[in-house]
């Protein structure tokens, strides 16, 4: 009998490889095929001295005892070692010549921008870490931030981190009820918030979201709030304080705090397909070492580069591509404050000419707007500064690639496919770009000293394409230490596929279902959650989706399984079309079915398609699937949709349905 996640049947080939030019190897941190395979071969039969090696490129104030700890299923990196990630991400580029360069340059949505320099942002986060002291915040406490994208964002969390507090950021799009149950699950002490936070010319009411929120947090006595409008705002005596008279009051002088290598540096919450959210801890040392290795090593960064990353500070990419791992290696940041389609969708390329960008990194639900929106948009801008893209988030279907790299690099730029999670807190597998042979849609292999594979659920080596589950062998620096407040929890989630036994050390389950090519390709075929069963093939619904995304009309679509007596399973397949689409819907259905056909075989052809304006996504762009799941099997939807970004979505494919 076939066991489930057995083998998940792998569809999806892609041929076309891109190499980097021999002008961007030459000067990238890492050269060629052969220095990558060295270092990997050497970081693999050893990956705590490697590891080591990389700690030793950050500012500690006490030299570690022991590299690794590892106590199945818990890890403990740089033990005795003391250091401070602000102090890392300021004190020691502020005594070198960056002194004067720009760390942060901000862009509001109205135009507005803000350089800070090193220096300026030092300053700002000493005097707000000092704010902080001066409301009784102490090591160890869990300080929440609710804000949009301003560079107050980044201050406080250097702030919190500086003085040693745990920041619990959660996304300024969210609900009252999400900051609620987030506060207290962490029992945060105090808020970092704002008036309100613009997007799309409008402004979003974060504060009045707290004062609904906090009705319900006894544990918070202080909530600081950054001014980003005019409109009065009632603030509660005692208890809520302008951000900006507590800075202004703030001494510019802190000294940073000497913090164990295992100090919490983080909570982040991160949604599971059920149940409550999951507080992801990371600590300090490991994460830090990590972050600021892969950003350096995959960004190829440089000290004249300017560095784009489009997420948003309350999610993982935020906290270690805007922060961490850029400032820890004392980059230069574009942070831009709205939406890429505002006031025109050409905004994201606007920005790239305007601060010479030369470092972009966004996600593939994006690229895939950028691509409906058509390339008008970006051929109207000088996009020649850019050297290096990035993707994270989900599989990039080799469409969205190939635009990437076409429109966007202008056939110039490698592209860095990026895998990992908001529990790996850093990039695990990816292309290093000065010396990865890329091929559009896998995230290539796993970063030296990384030790990923697929596997059968027996747990033996997966063939040469044969889909199986991603699963990580050795602990690594940036590893989710355990979910707050939920040990059990953390050990079931992520150690009870392959747990520890006699003759076997236990292995960190990703949720990833994966292939590996003859070359040792990684190719992520989705959550396995998002894996189904058509007549006796598991199939994942990644490769169905980006069969039918690279058909001419289609801008988007989501795939999933309904109960079916002969088939098992039937697939119905939810497409978004192209703006300037006119087509025949019932010709555009049989012509698409058969274009998957085409793509992948008739097995995977889906028996229906729905057309839509949009998709039920999360805020952070990954499409929900679990609720179009429930939609095509109950005609309803029940579960849990307080991470949905629009609710509008869902009404709009039901009232669909029921036509
Ligand atoms: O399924 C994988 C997908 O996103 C999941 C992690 O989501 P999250 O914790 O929200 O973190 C996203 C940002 C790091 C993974 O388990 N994923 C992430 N990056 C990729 C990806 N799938 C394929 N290719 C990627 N590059």
């Amino acid at each position: 009998m076939k066991r489930e996640h057995d083998s998940i049947t792998s569809v999806m080939m892609e041929e076309r490889v891109f190499a980097p030019s021999v002008q961007f190897s030459k000067g990238a941190h890492v050269s060629g095929t052969k220095q990558l395979a060295s270092i990997t071969s050497r970081a693999a039969k050893d990956p705590v001295t490697f590891w080591e090696r990389q700690a030793s490129a950050l500012s500690w104030f006490a030299p570690w005892k022991t590299a690794m700890k590892w106590k199945y299923p818990h890890v403990q990196w740089f033990v005795g070692g003391r250091l401070n990630a602000s102090y890392n991400c300021l004190d020691r580029h502020i005594i070198s010549w960056r002194r004067t360069k720009a760390a942060l340059i901000w862009e509001g949505e109205d135009g507005t921008v803000r350089t800070f320099t090193y220096q300026q942002l030092h300053t700002e986060v000493c005097k707000c870490a000092n704010a902080l002291v001066s409301l009784g915040i102490q090591q160890g406490d869990v300080v929440g931030i609710y804000m949009g994208m301003v560079p107050e964002a980044v201050i406080s969390m250097l702030a919190c981190s500086r003085i040693g507090a745990t920041h619990n950021v959660v996304f300024g799009g969210f609900s009252s009820d999400a900051v609620a149950e987030r506060m207290n699950d962490s029992k945060a002490v105090a808020l970092i918030t704002q008036d309100v936070a613009q997007r799309r010319g409008e402004h979003v009411h974060l504060k009045l979201a707290v004062n609904e929120a906090l009705k319900s947090c006894p544990t918070i006595k202080n909530v600081i709030v950054c001014k980003r409008s005019d409109e009065p705002t009632k603030m509660k005596a005692g208890r809520d304080h302008w951000f900006h008279d507590l800075i202004n009051a703030a001494s510019h002088v802190s000294t940073a705090a000497s913090l164990p290598s295992e100090h919490p540096l983080f909570i982040l919450y991160t949604s599971g397909s059920t149940g409550k959210p999951k507080g992801i801890l990371h600590t300090t040392g490991g994460y830090l070492t990590q972050v600021a290795y892969t950003a350096r090593m995959v960004f190829d960064l440089k000290d004249d580069d300017v560095y784009f990353c489009t997420a948003d500070i309350g999610w993982i990419t935020g906290h270690s591509y805007i922060v961490y791992g850029p400032l820890a290696n004392g980059a230069t940041l574009l942070m831009y404050e709205g939406a890429p389609n505002w006031p025109e969708p050409d905004r994201f390329w606007r920005l790239i000419e305007k601060h010479r960008v030369s470092i972009f990194y966004t996600a593939p639900t994006a690229i895939r707007a950028f691509m409906k929106w058509g390339e008008s948009w970006p051929r109207k801008h000088d996009l020649t500064s850019l050297r290096l893209l990035g993707t994270v988030g989900e599989p990039i279907n080799p469409e969205a690639w190939m635009w990437y790299y076409n429109v966007i690099g202008q056939m110039r730029c490698p592209i860095v496919d990026t895998w990992w999670q908001t529990e790996t807190g850093s990039i695990m597998i990816s292309p290093l770009p000065g010396a990865s042979k890329t091929k559009p849609g896998t995230a290539t292999r796993p970063l030296p000293g990384i030790l990923a594979d697929v596997v059968r659920r027996d747990g033996t080596p997966c063939a040469a394409n044969e889909g199986g589950l991603l699963v990580i062998k050795h602990p690594w620096p940036a590893m989710l230490r355990t979910i707050y407040g939920d040990d059990e929890r953390y050990l079931n989630s992520y150690w009870k596929e392959f747990p520890k036994k006699r003759n076997h050390p236990g292995w960190y389950f990703t949720g990833d279902g994966a292939r590996k090519d003859e070359s040792g390709n990684i190719w992520i075929i989705g959550r396995v959650d998002d894996v189904v069963n058509v007549s006796g093939h598991r199939l994942g619904t990644a490769e169905i989706e980006s069969a039918l995304v690279s058909h001419r009309h289609v801008a988007e679509a989501a795939v999933v399984a309904r109960p079916d007596e002969i088939k098992g399973n039937a697939l119905v397949a939810f497409v978004t079309l192209k703006s300037n689409v006119n087509a025949d819907l019932q010709n555009l259905r049989e012509e698409l079915r058969n274009h998957v056909g085409k793509e992948i075989g008739h097995i995977a052809k889906p028996d229906e398609i729905r057309f839509t304006d949009a998709l039920p996504k999360t805020r952070s762009g990954k499409i929900m699937r679990r609720l179009l799941r429930e939609l095509v099997t109950r005609g309803d939807v029940t579960g849990d949709t307080t991470t949905l970004e629009d609710r509008g979505v869902l009404e709009r494919l039901r009232v669909a349905d029921e036509e």
